[in-house]
């Protein structure tokens, strides 16, 4: 048997991209190994949104180029974003790799693959015209799983390289994601998360498709789909027909991840994000009018050109405002062939450094507090997994937080009732309210 070990950088898109190569790669008989040195073929899917993930890769590259010449039939493959941003240039650059895939490419992935093997060395890049995607079932078994539904960007905003390496925008056709849907839920997939870089925009571009809501709803129907979630949204993109599909849709969970980047006005303007702090705000409040107990997750970057401290001030403004139950925060890296790459990048780094430990150190009060406030309540938790000590389970509740309790393996799979016992940092402590066979929707 042949033997592969992948390695994934980025985003949700690209765990997803390597899933669907997993199981290309399955289909002609290799098994997944966690070290690289037991490896025939090592695959590294790569992210360019940031300098810390694009750096990784070339360190992983050189340690590779080791193995290679102790075990010179080794292949290796370059997939992802770094693959379609250098292109042929990363052949060259490193003779270590065999081939270099692009993101729209990975259904050819077996193909290139074939002439890999022959001794080629190939690069397939480039965006397809196709907006289809095959069907192809993620590797292994889990009652949770991703569903690609658009690819690409149309938004350019200043700072962002996803234009250029996933293309523009296109929606995935609807009957497609449906029957993807349909066959997870017969292999007991009870939740479902749809991706795109602005899911709010699905359909607007193909004639005659269902809209965004539209397709929510027909996934809604599938029997089996207990729980639907959805990323990432454009707050600019979120229109009051989804603000009330949070209250229509029972299988829509009650979380959404809205990045807002930046609290300033002046920086939101730089970076093209096409709203204010203000309307930020207002959708918010709206949010929160409709589903009192959606959590609100988001994005944000400190240090963004011609960023000052009264800038700054307005951000971390907005996250007291807003209390977010959960917060990703970023360095500002400049990004080849963006619009802000060629403005200075006139943050210091040790000022980029403390904002963002000042910005970070505020949220983990927030979601401190915010996982206290849930002490006492009972949660809808769908159970995935192990916890980290002995007898202890692992799940989500609709609101995406973990939820580590006790009871027994065999409700895996299987959604619970846990009463939260402890709000941690960064995560809750439940007890398990029913016997299993009392279980609501097992
Ligand atoms: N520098 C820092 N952070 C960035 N992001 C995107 N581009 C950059 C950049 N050039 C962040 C944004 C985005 C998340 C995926 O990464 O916050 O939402
Ligand atoms: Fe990274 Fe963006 Fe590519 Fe995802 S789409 S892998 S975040 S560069």
């Amino acid at each position: 048997m042949k033997r592969v070990f992948l390695q994934t950088f980025g985003c949700q898109m690209n765990e997803r991209d390597s899933e669907r190569v997993l199981a290309l790669l399955m289909e002609q008989g290799y098994r997944e190994v966690s070290l690289p040195e037991e490896a025939d073929l090592i695959v590294i899917n790569t992210c360019t949104v940031r300098k810390k993930p694009e750096h990784k890769v070339y360190s992983l590259l050189g340690r590779f180029k080791r193995l290679k010449e102790r075990k010179p039939q080794l292949k290796i493959v370059v997939m992802g974003c770094l693959a379609q941003q250098e292109g042929e240039g990363l052949l060259e650059r490193f003779p270590q790799v065999d081939m270099v895939i692009g993101p729209d490419r990975v259904d050819e992935f077996n193909e290139g693959l074939e002439k890999v093997i022959d001794g080629d060395r190939v690069c397939m890049i480039g965006f397809k015209e196709d907006h289809s995607q095959r069907v192809l079932l993620p590797p292994f078994r889990s009652v949770r799983a991703y569903v690609n539904i658009m690819q690409g960007c149309d938004n350019f905003c200043s700072y962002c390289i996803v234009p250029y390496v996933r293309g523009p925008e296109k929606s995935r056709p609807s009957q497609e994601i449906l029957e993807e849907i349909r066959l997870l839920a017969k292999e007991g997939v009870k939740e479902v998360i749809l991706l795109g870089q602005n899911v709010n925009a699905y359909g607007k571009k193909s004639v005659g498709e269902l809209s965004f809501v539209e397709l929510l709803r027909k996934i809604a129907e599938i029997p089996g789909i207990e729980r639907i979630r959805f990323t990432t949204s454009h707050p600019k993109d979120l229109s009051e027909e989804l603000i009330l599909a949070f209250r229509e849709i029972p299988q829509l969970c009650e979380h959404i991840h809205l990045p807002f980047q930046a609290g300033s006005n002046k920086i939101l303007k730089m970076m093209r994000r096409g709203y204010t702090r203000e309307e930020y705000l207002q959708k918010v409040e709206r949010l929160r009018e409709v589903v009192p107990e959606i959590a609100i997750t988001a994005d944000v970057i400190v240090g963004f050109p011609g960023e000052e401290e009264e800038d700054f001030e307005q951000t971390l403004d907005l996250i007291k405002r807003v209390k977010f139950d959960g917060l990703f925060s970023f360095k500002y890296s400049p990004r080849k062939g963006t619009l802000a790459s060629r403005w200075p990048d006139d943050v210091p780094e040790a000022i980029k450094a403390r904002r963002l430990e000042k910005l970070q150190s505020l949220q983990r009060k927030i979601t401190l507090e915010k996982n206290k406030a849930l002490e006492g309540k009972v949660l809808e938790v769908l159970v995935d997994g192990c916890g980290e000590r002995e007898g202890q389970l692992r799940g989500r509740g609709r609101c995406n937080r973990v939820v580590n309790f006790m009871g027994p393996l065999d409700l895996i799979g299987k959604i619970v009732w846990v009463k939260v016992k402890e709000g941690l940092p960064n995560c809750l402590r439940g007890e398990l309210l029913l016997e299993e066979k009392e279980v609501l929707y097992a």
